[in-house]
């Protein structure tokens, strides 16, 4: 009797001790997972799961604020004439593209977004639609899976950018997470924000997505950047050459989401000296009709895809076949504010494309704009014995490329009192 009695206890307390272990751990868990979703940039020792938790979180909040007002589009038929149906699978998915474009019923054209399904494609999929894909580079597949994912998350906005005045130019500048120098040296210069002569207001954005999986986490210097400055816009997507143009539609996007009122784009790289004064002058200086339908810069025409698998331009003859629209160098090259909800509209049924000046020069001529050329635009660059002189530079919009130190020197030296050109 008294044996089974110490049995019987033996064996209650030890189930209890059982059950406090098994709730004490459940509770672990949930602290942890609530935690990481209070802070979503935290990155912890094992930044598998954070990730996953944040990108859900945020990814609702997208959603409900993702409708934006599209105006009625027509797509030239100079672009559909220009572009050759053949069997290259960019043109067949385009015309195929064009058509749903064509037959779609008026709902649809108004809210083109749901026409993508971002499933990264398996790479059996795509070997189906193109033979020789085993041939590609290595990173042309990561594009090639992401060309339906067009509504990344954004993680750093700037929804304030443009409330307050009549904005009468904003740079729109493609940057990578680890430039942070080049980006203060633009901010200390050319891309400086606030009013200049003749009362026009003057604003800067850094366009950006997230650093690769082998770069040291920058994330928290981010955080601080984008809080100290309020100009950085990023997004949660892996910032490669080849996802520029997916930066592209979502600045589109965010353009009419936060600034479409604004009278003038610059859209540029963080490596370029752009002369600010003689921009503002330039576009004070336009006609009616030319700002309204402007499209300007260093104009490449009768260009074609390159196919040398050896440089970062390659085009596969399987991928795209056919010429390029006039477009001009990304840069960079302004156009007119009004262009943007027909811009992003229209981006809809254009597939993305691994070039994104060549993808822009696209866009322009599908909704029936030509580009202008302008001669102070020098994306190649000037004379190397030229390169240091202010007074050559007095009269040019911009030249390609300067590193910090040069841009922060050529920036003083032509606002300098002492200069005589
Ligand atoms: C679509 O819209 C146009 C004008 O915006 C209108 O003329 C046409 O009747 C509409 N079609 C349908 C099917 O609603
Ligand atoms: C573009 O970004 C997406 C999302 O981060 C990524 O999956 C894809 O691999 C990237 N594409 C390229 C070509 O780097």
């Amino acid at each position: 009797m008294r044996k089974t009695y110490t049995k019987f206890l033996i064996l209650a307390i030890a189930s209890s001790l059982c059950l406090v272990i098994f709730y004490s751990q459940l509770k672990d868990v949930e602290l942890t997972q609530r935690d990481l979703a209070r802070n979503p940039l935290v990155t912890t020792a094992t930044p598998r799961k954070p990730t996953t938790v944040v990108i859900s979180t945020i990814k609702k909040k997208a959603k409900s604020v993702m409708l934006v007002k599209l105006p009625p589009l027509t797509i030239s038929e100079d672009f559909r004439k220009d572009i050759p149906k053949n069997g290259a699978f960019w043109n067949r998915k385009l015309h195929s593209l064009l058509r749903h474009f064509d037959s779609a019923d008026n709902e649809t054209r108004k809210d083109p977004h749901i026409k993508f399904h971002c499933q990264p494609e398996s790479f059996e999929l795509l070997q189906t639609n193109i033979q020789d894909i085993q041939s590609y580079p290595p990173l042309y597949g990561d594009f090639l899976r992401g060309m339906e994912c067009r509504n990344p998350p954004l993680l750093h906005d700037q929804p304030g950018k443009c409330a307050s005045d009549q904005i009468f130019l904003l740079f729109a500048i493609k940057s990578i997470p680890k430039h942070f120098e080049r980006r203060q040296a633009v901010r200390e210069t050319w891309g400086r924000e606030g009013l200049y002569k003749n009362g026009l207001q003057v604003r800067t954005v850094f366009l950006l997505g997230r650093s690769s999986v082998d770069d040291p986490t920058l994330d928290k210097m981010l955080s601080f950047e984008a809080q100290q400055f309020q100009d950085l816009l990023v997004w949660d997507f892996h910032d490669t050459f080849y996802n520029l143009t997916l930066k592209e539609h979502v600045f589109f996007k965010w353009m009419m989401d936060h600034c479409p009122q604004v009278s003038f784009v610059f859209k540029g790289d963080d490596d370029v000296f752009a002369n600010t004064q003689a921009i503002l002058n330039h576009l004070k200086s336009l006609e009616p009709e030319q700002a309204s339908s402007l499209y300007t810069g260093q104009i490449i025409s009768d260009a074609t895809p390159l196919r040398d698998p050896k440089i970062k331009y390659y085009v596969p003859q399987s991928f795209y076949e056919g010429p390029y629209p006039a477009y001009a160098g990304g840069g960079g090259f302004l156009f007119s504010g009004n262009l943007l909800p027909s811009l992003y509209h229209v981006s809809f049924y254009i597939p993305f494309y691994p070039i994104d000046d060549v993808y822009n020069g696209m866009c322009f001529k599908a909704i029936g704009i030509t580009p202008t050329k302008h001669d102070g635009f020098k994306t190649f660059d000037i004379r190397e014995q030229d390169r240091e002189n202010p007074c050559v530079h007095k009269d040019l919009l911009l030249v390609h490329q300067r590193n910090p130190q040069q841009t922060m020197r050529l920036w003083r030296n032509m606002h300098s009192s002492m200069l005589t050109c």
